[in-house]
């Protein structure tokens, strides 16, 4: 359904649905359809010949691969890519609703534009991802910034080409959001950099852990066919890519909304390992899906790399609870175990939120005893923030801001010291790099990740951008190591 509404705030309400997190909540037993039959009609072909467009990505990697599909899109109706705000003809926001901080990012951004339009009236600016998915934001947008002429959600990306049209030839702001995931659409086109590329091999999520916005933005768990990811693999491998990411908001439950064959992420990660490519890693794990099979996939090693993220979240099981994460403590820990004993060498990363509604002093604590026990080579974390409309966001939220700033404080102190003591235990090893290319502070050095997906930066020709180096560690630090290129005739150490 597009809406097209009047520009002035006064008539929206007449004209506008918002996206309804109602319908989004359904999960209905209805098939999604898999379609191979986009394309990009002839006579729009051109219609972004001598233009410019520039797309600003916020969020996960999920929003970045989503545009390079925009990108794909976009260079296939004629437009070229631009850096600079001032050349674009097109804008961009593909944006993020994870938690509050990344939503004021873009609401700046849309305030700065604003300038922007005004000497550009021509300017088509667009919000798209996460955000667009959000009813209060989307009424937020129509009410304040109407000088945004488009808003499409997660589910409309493949409309993108219709509604710039609609845009150009509309005097009002266009808005397509659909509540309901619609079906995957196999051959949109994609426009891919350098020698990583990410591929998607599901959508949505189905687990709705109560603080997270994305069951809701992402819609229900839609897996790609096993065929048509394996297909896209083989051939990203035969064009060179060198890693490939496969993504999912929650890998493990790949497969599961199969109905006609069973065939798992242990399966598909096995099939994998047969594909000439020298790496592949998968984000995100979720620790309740993630079975046997995968782990003795995993322990084989090859082409699988051996560095897992695995969010914990919390380390007290009450908080688990009200997190509905459907594991406790001790599952998570088991886990680990059998994780670090099927797979030597394994990296463990997570995620750890703290602050969540109610959390005390002591389940704070248990969080702290959860990462020493494991050791995690490296964490994100967060202090919790309300999303609208999700279960967490109605409890109450009794942990004062001084007190989650302190926890986090405290957090952010235990994972730095196990991030360089990990670091520490690579000193004087030699390490096999993907080198991605010169280090963002200094031109002189490179950088590249290890297999384990540590950032290694090391002086070394320009040449070797793209390929694989050996390095040896001289300078573990606490988020990097530093080290020196190994003059050796270069061979796979896996
Ligand atoms: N507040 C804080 N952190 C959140 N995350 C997800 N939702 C929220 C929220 N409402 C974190 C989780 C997740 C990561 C991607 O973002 O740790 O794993
Ligand atoms: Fe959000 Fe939980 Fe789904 Fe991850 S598994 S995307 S945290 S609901």
């Amino acid at each position: 359904m597009t809406v097209k509404t009047a520009k002035s705030d006064k008539d929206f309400s007449i004209y506008f649905q918002p996206p309804s997190y109602k319908d989004a909540k359904k999960r209905g037993k209805e098939n999604i359809e898999v379609l191979y039959d986009f394309n990009i009609p002839e006579e729009m072909k051109e219609f972004g010949q001598g233009k410019r467009y520039m797309i600003r990505t916020y969020g996960c990697q999920m929003n970045e691969h989503d545009t390079e599909t925009m990108k794909g899109m976009l260079e296939e109706l004629g437009y070229t890519s631009t850096e600079e705000k001032q050349e674009a003809d097109v804008i961009l926001l593909n944006t993020c609703a994870i938690r509050e901080n990344a939503e004021d990012k873009v609401f700046g951004e849309l305030g700065h534009l604003k300038h922007l339009k005004l000497e550009k009236p021509n300017l088509v600016l667009g919000v798209c991802g996460c955000m667009s998915q959000e009813e209060g934001v989307v009424k937020r947008i129509l009410q304040k910034h109407g000088h945004v002429d488009l808003i499409f959600g997660t589910h409309n990306i493949h409309r993108l080409p219709a509604l710039l049209q609609d845009a150009y030839l509309s005097k009002e702001m266009v808005v397509e959001v659909w509540s309901k995931e619609g079906d995957i659409i196999e051959n949109l086109p994609k426009k891919r950099e350098g020698m990583r590329a990410w591929v998607n091999i599901m959508y949505g999520c189905d687990k709705f852990c109560t603080y997270c916005i994305v069951p809701y933005t992402r819609g229900k768990e839609r897996s790609r066919r096993p065929e048509d990811v394996l297909a896209e693999v083989r051939d990203l491998a035969r064009q060179g890519f060198k890693e490939i990411t496969l993504l999912g908001q929650n890998v493990n439950a790949y497969g599961k909304d199969f109905e006609d064959i069973s065939y798992s992420f242990g399966d598909l990660m096995a099939d994998m390992r047969k594909i000439d490519v020298p790496r592949i890693r998968f984000t995100t794990s979720h620790p309740r899906d993630f079975d046997d099979h995968l782990v003795e996939v995993l322990s084989h090693k090859g082409n699988l790399m051996e560095h897992i993220h695995l969010p914990v979240q919390s380390g007290s099981t009450e908080v688990l609870k009200r997190m509905s994460r459907k594991y406790s403590r001790e599952l998570y820990l088991d886990l680990v175990r059998k994780i670090k004993t099927a797979i030597p060498g394994a990296v463990l990363s997570t995620d750890i939120i703290v602050g969540f509604p109610g959390e005390t002093d002591e389940q704070f604590e248990e969080t702290l005893s959860l990462v020493k026990e494991v050791r995690f080579d490296f964490a994100y974390s967060f202090i919790y923030s309300p999303r609208e409309g999700t279960p967490a966001a109605a409890m109450e939220d009794n942990v004062p801001e001084d007190v989650k700033k302190e926890r986090l404080y405290r957090l952010n102190e235990v994972l730095g010291a196990f991030s360089k003591e990990s670091n520490e235990k690579l000193r004087g090893e030699v390490v096999e790099v993907l080198v991605e290319g010169e280090s963002r502070k200094n031109s002189e050095v490179l950088s590249g990740r290890t297999r384990t997906n540590k950032l290694v930066l090391f002086k070394g020709s320009k040449d070797l951008i793209g390929s694989f180096a050996h390095v040896r560690v001289t300078e573990p630090q606490t988020w990097l190591v530093k080290g020196e290129l190994v003059a050796e005739p270069l061979q796979m150490l896996s």
